[in-house]
């Protein structure tokens, strides 16, 4: 089997391309800069899924089996500093791979896969807690409103035959997060505290809550859904949510501070015009259908992200 993973230097990308190597798998990869995990990677392709032609290309050169696509703008509160950039990047650029997939299965007579790594954000203020499939789509920020279109074209292209797929992610984190986001900052903060090189965090708001899973889990839901009978959008998350609060109070315990709050100060510039209040999946469909379900739990993912920016540290690397 070959893949073709776009996006292969994040978070999600080198773990997936990391478990379809594992898997026997070749894997080709797009992304915008070349990457350096060469034992994983067969073939890397350098250019941007936001170029029609640059998309086209490697799609017929790679002649994958199935494509993930894990490109695109993923961070939240960047989408409402540049909406224009998010939806070419993670809604028209989504339309491109579908249409270059569906063209490359009819002129090759092969099958064709698709996964999309769509997100818990297309729900905004969700009507309901927890959130399902059948949940009502309705972003509040830039970002979902483009992950929402891309969902939605992948629907349309699974109606015109492609075995297409999308996985709606709820928030998953590992030590390869980069600091932009709240889990790792935090993870990163705590252990600059711990460490004597910091005293203070400055974070945003403290009240949403996130349901928050280890992001390795995640990618082996996308490799299910690449491998299941039927295409089909699935919600993968844990069940449980935590606030942004429980997370710093987690993180601090790791290293045996109880009094964190004296470490944390409100910076009004992570506030964000509209901050989705309560996330929290209901992954039963992905649990009965492809058997998946999350092998890692809060208080042991916060610990191993503590632990892993503890040793940054104490090697001088962070
Ligand atoms: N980044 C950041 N920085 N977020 C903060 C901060 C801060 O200093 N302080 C509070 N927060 C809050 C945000 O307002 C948000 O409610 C929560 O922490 C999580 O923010 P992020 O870690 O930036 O992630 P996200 O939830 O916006 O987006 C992530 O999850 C989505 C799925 O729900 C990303 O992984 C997206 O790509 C993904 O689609």
């Amino acid at each position: 089997m070959r893949a073709l993973i776009t996006g292969s230097n994040g978070q999600d990308g080198s773990y997936l391309a990391e478990l379809l190597h594992s898997r026997g798998w070749e894997v080709h990869a797009l992304d915008r800069t070349a990457g350096s995990d060469v034992a994983t990677i067969a073939r890397h392709h350098v250019g941007s899924v936001d170029d029609v032609e640059t998309v086209d290309r490697v799609v017929a050169a790679a002649d994958p089996d199935c494509i993930f696509n894990l490109a695109g703008m993923s961070s939240v509160a960047d989408s409402w500093a540049d909406p224009v950039a998010a939806a070419r990047i993670n809604g028209v650029a989504v339309v491109a791979l579908l249409h270059a997939a569906l063209r490359q299965q009819e002129s090759t007579a092969r099958r064709v896969r698709f996964v999309q790594a769509s997100s818990a954000e297309i729900f905004g203020a969700a009507e309901r807690v927890p959130q399902a499939e059948t949940t009502a789509i309705r972003p509040t920020s830039p970002y979902g409103a483009s992950k929402a279109f891309a969902h939605s074209s992948v629907g349309v292209s699974r109606s015109r035959g492609l075995h297409a797929s999308s996985a709606i992610l709820f928030n998953h984190e590992s030590p390869r997060r980069p600091l932009k986001f709240v889990t790792r900052k935090i993870t990163n903060g705590v252990a600059r505290i711990a460490s004597g090189e910091d005293f203070t965090l400055s974070l945003g708001n403290l009240e949403a809550e996130r349901d928050w899973g280890w992001a390795p889990d995640y990618v082996d839901a996308l490799l299910r859904m690449a491998e299941a009978d039927r295409p089909d959008d699935y919600v993968i998350a844990t069940g449980v949510s935590r606030s942004v609060r429980d997370f710093v109070r987690t993180a601090f315990a790791t290293v045996g501070i109880a009094d964190w709050e004296r470490h944390v100060t409100t910076d009004p510039s992570q506030l964000r015009p509209v901050d989705a209040p309560v996330l929290r999946g209901d992954a039963g469909h992905a649990r009965r259908v492809l058997g998946w379900s999350p092998t890692v739990t809060f208080e042991q993912m916060v610990e191993r992200m503590v632990h892993h920016d503890l040793e940054l540290i104490a090697r001088g690397d962070a």
